[in-house]
């Protein structure tokens, strides 16, 4: 009998989660019957937009999220013991998934992990997983930048963020980007960004004003609010804005949002810009040309990534708390 630990959701968080909205519990899985499997995990990944998810999922029932997991037990011949997948059963350290599970897939599926050394498993959760591709979708597809263009990116540290800079150098841009500490600043500055001030400590307008008096052409905006409010003027005329996350509101209660949205009207109407939020499941189709590129670049040493490992299953909430505390440079990870 295999025992699993599972983190459930116990509260709603109110504001800012805490270690009390979950609870660590035991439970025995059921026997591996024909065509399931057992797995364990190994890395967590902990995700901004999980506080969403807190919003949704039922009380009482596993924290959702993604991890990489070992396959421990199998009765399923597609899956050899021994193998590895990325599959999003939640904040538990053992699953079993039944033949039914794995034939449908569900919408984000069970994927088979690829041997990736040298490169440690875990980046299959960072820049060669979903982050990876929401920079790489996200940005080329919504910004379109074209060698020379000035693109801004907020959150620049972090795991979507550290690809957008890379990947605007990489197509000829001029990046200006911002993080929360100077050691994030610094190294963002490594990864190539021409730009790199500490939104905390200074203003916003005025840094945006200082690294680009002719304007931005194109913002990757990951944190909305005020951030934002501070930006939108500097745009050129037909600018264009990927509209990613909006961080610094995940914890506002949505049945008191009133009409104070940092995108002006004003503004977007006389400059003529061009915004779009997207999910990234949006590119599911095109999946693996992401994940093919962005991995050439890293081979390439074009593309460089940190990750943020927090060591112990125990850990996961504290983990995930430290994402709106701004705790991770790079991907934000739990080792199991
Ligand atoms: N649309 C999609 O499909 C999609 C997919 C993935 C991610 N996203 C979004 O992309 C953004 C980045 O995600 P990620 O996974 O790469 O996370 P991340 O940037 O690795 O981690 C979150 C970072 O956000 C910053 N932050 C936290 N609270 C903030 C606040 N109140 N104001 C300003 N910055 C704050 C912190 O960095 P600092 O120290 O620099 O403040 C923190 O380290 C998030 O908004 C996320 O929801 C969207």
């Amino acid at each position: 009998m295999v025992k699993a630990k599972v983190w459930l959701l116990v509260r709603r968080p109110d504001g800012m989660p805490v270690p009390e909205d979950f609870k660590l519990v035991e439970e025995d899985l059921p026997p591996c019957e024909d065509g399931d499997i057992i797995v364990e995990a190994e890395f967590f990944s902990v995700d901004p937009y999980q506080r969403y998810k807190a919003r949704e999922i039922p009380l009482n029932s596993p924290m959702y999220g993604s991890q990489v997991a070992k396959v421990i037990e199998s009765k399923n011949p597609s899956w050899k013991v021994g193998s590895y997948m990325v599959c999003y059963p939640g904040w538990r350290s053992h699953t079993l998934i039944t033949a039914k599970e794995l034939k449908e897939g569900g919408i984000v599926g069970y994927t088979p992990l690829p041997e990736m050394a040298p490169l440690p498993r875990s980046v299959a959760l960072g820049v060669l997983g979903m982050p990876g591709n929401t920079a790489y979708f996200g940005f080329l597809e919504l910004c379109e930048p074209k060698p020379g263009d000035t693109v801004l990116v907020n959150a620049a540290a972090g795991a979507v963020g550290s690809a957008v800079v890379q990947i605007a150098k990489i197509k000829g841009c001029k990046v200006i980007a911002a993080a929360g500490t100077e050691e994030k600043c610094k190294w963002v500055k490594e990864l190539g960004a021409d730009y790199v001030f500490n939104y905390k400590t200074t203003k916003v307008g005025e840094e945006i004003k200082k690294a680009a008096p002719n304007g931005i052409n194109c913002y990757f905006d990951n944190v909305g609010g005020d951030f934002t409010l501070q930006a939108l003027p500097h745009m050129v005329t037909k600018g264009r804005i990927s509209l990613c996350g909006s961080i610094s509101s995940y914890h506002n209660d949505r049945s008191k949002l009133v009409a104070n949205s940092p995108y002006d009207p004003a503004f977007i109407i006389s400059k003529s810009l061009r915004l779009e939020g997207f999910m990234v499941p949006n590119w599911a189709s095109r999946w693996m040309e992401g994940i093919n590129q962005l991995q050439e670049w890293l081979v390439q040493g074009k593309l460089k990534y940190k990750e943020t490992i927090e060591e112990g299953f125990q850990n996961i909430p504290k983990a995930f708390i430290g994402l709106f505390t701004g705790n991770n440079i790079g991907k934000a990870i739990v080792r199991a």
